[in-house]
């Protein structure tokens, strides 16, 4: 976890301090060197004279170490702390010799409480920022796992390390979403994907899987219907997280969708770009990583995950454009394009959950639409809802977090588009536009019981291939520490 020194050795290449806006820090008493006092000192005075705009400045106590000078503020928002350790671990990395940095927290002009809390999250932002998904490297290893080593030194070890503790479990999940998502998709496919969720049953999380020969006698046809091209076998799990103690009534519920390859099937998609749609298993990802995270951090909650985990390939048996399938809920849809899988994976999921756990409500996660990135970009997920509460409380919960998300309308004339002429319902909308509220509009008619229920569109959050701050490119985890957030704030 973290690692502590009581003070500042010559084998760090670096110390790090922070001091205000005015360039003012605290602890004149020092576990530092008299020496290096001074030189932070008169470093800090050229600093105010030139009025540096800069956030993080450094400067060199000797020729093996430096000191960098990370600037705070005393107003800022929740997610500050965070974003200001990822950006540090950004500013960090140009340096390549630095391979041992001593942070020194006490130099926070904070009172006792908001040093901790800030620090704690300083730390966190870093490790987050500091991900990596190297495993399939096998040259230069040394330099592609390099890791730079952090060490604290402080009077307030108990308390940030407390403190911490929480984070990491957060971290720990977020972690777990990404190296999901980042599994090439010969080796995480749904075989594979169920046996990486069943470890997490030493948690405490109890799992179950449902294989295609359960899953049919159940009726769960729509989430069949798309594996059914595949050799790799269809499965659904839940993973259930008491946390209450009491009985599992009306838990909270989140559903994701798990396709780990969506070659398109029969609607097949253009071979530029195809290998991002391994990523479209992230929905379900955001979902293992949160009850991980729950289940480390033992929240006092009930909470259940269900994720539709399946292959959409164009093999022999595909599901062809045309066909008419009957859905767990019994209502029967029309496939004219078997590209709009996501859809058929999460109904069948949505209305299992709601039927088997009467949840207090559902939230989905899915990379369910190309038009939601159109719309919103790498900014926003899309979020639909039939729920003003439960909409403004992840709406707010995101605004935390800065995992951003912005409502888009459900309404009965989009709903129409989707009624199919010889089914129930059909999977995509022929009139054109709104690609991603006709989809929400599809998935909401499996919600039967009224539950209160949110859909979150994240194929634009997902995945980046530009780092940001949080991360750095490749699967960022996207929805782990927001929907945590949710839970912690409104409904443990
Ligand atoms: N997995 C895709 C959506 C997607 C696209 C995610 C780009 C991430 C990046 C989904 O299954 C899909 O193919 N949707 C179609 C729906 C269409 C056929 C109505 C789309 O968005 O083009
Ligand atoms: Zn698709
Ligand atoms: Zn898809």
């Amino acid at each position: 976890m973290l690692s502590f020194i009581s003070s500042l050795g010559s084998d760090c290449d670096a110390l790090a301090i922070f001091v205000t806006e005015k360039y003012e820090y605290k602890g004149k008493k020092d576990p530092l060197p008299n020496s290096t006092v001074q030189k932070i000192n008169s470093f800090l005075s050229i600093l105010k004279r030139k009025k540096s705009e800069e956030d993080i400045s450094f400067f060199d106590i000797s020729d093996t170490q430096k000191c960098f000078v990370i600037k705070t503020k005393s107003k800022f928002e929740s997610y500050w702390p965070q974003e200001k350790g990822g950006s540090f671990f950004s500013y960090l990395k140009k340096f390549k010799d630095i391979k041992k940095v001593c942070l020194y927290p006490d130099s926070l002009d904070f009172d006792k409480e908001k040093l901790e809390s800030f620090f704690s999250q300083f730390i966190f932002g870093l490790y987050l920022k500091s991900y990596t998904f190297n495993k399939y490297k096998t040259l230069n290893k040394e330099k592609v796992n390099k890791k730079i080593d952090f060490k604290i030194i402080t009077k307030n070890k108990e308390k940030i390390e407390k403190k911490y503790k929480y984070y990491n479990t957060i971290k720990e999940g977020v972690f777990l979403t990404r190296d999901l998502v980042s599994e090439p998709p010969n080796v995480l496919n749904p075989k594979t994907y169920v046996q990486e969720i069943q470890k997490l049953s030493k948690l405490g999380l109890k799992i179950k899987s449902y294989n295609e020969k359960e899953l049919k006698k159940l009726g769960l046809n729509a989430l069949l219907g798309v594996g059914q091209g595949s050799s790799n076998e269809t499965y659904l799990v839940t993973i259930e997280w008491n946390g209450k103690k009491n009985s599992l009534k009306n838990p909270l519920t989140f559903v994701g969708k798990g396709v780990c390859f969506d070659t398109g099937g029969i609607s097949l998609k253009p071979a530029r770009f195809m290998e991002e749609m391994k990523y479209d298993m992230a929905g379900s990802a955001v979902v293992v990583g949160l009850l991980k995270s729950l289940a480390l951090r033992k929240a006092k909650v009930n909470v259940v995950g269900v994720v539709g985990l399946v292959e959409n390939m164009p093999g022999s048996n595909a599901q062809r454009p045309g066909d008419i399938v009957k859905s767990y809920s019994g209502k029967t849809i029309e496939v004219l394009n078997t590209d709009a899988e996501g859809r058929l994976v999460l109904a069948d999921a949505l209305s299992f959950a709601e039927k088997k756990y009467k949840p207090k409500f559902i939230i989905d996660l899915a990379t369910l639409t190309g038009a939601i990135i159109i719309s919103l970009g790498e900014e926003y997920a899309g979020l639909f809802s039939n729920n003003d509460e439960l909409s403004k409380n992840i709406f707010k919960a995101s605004v935390n977090v800065n995992e951003k998300v912005w409502r888009l309308p459900l309404h009965k004339n989009y709903d129409k588009l989707m009624n199919s002429t010889v089914a129930d319902v059909q999977n995509i909308n022929y009139a054109g536009g709104a690609g991603s509220i006709t989809a929400a509009q599809f998935l909401q008619r499996f919600i039967t019981n009224k539950t209160p229920w949110a859909h979150l569109d994240i194929a634009g959050m997902a995945f980046s291939k530009k780092a940001a701050n949080l991360n750095p490119g490749g699967a960022t985890g996207f929805g782990v520490r927001l929907l945590n957030n949710l839970i912690k704030e409104y409904y443990e």
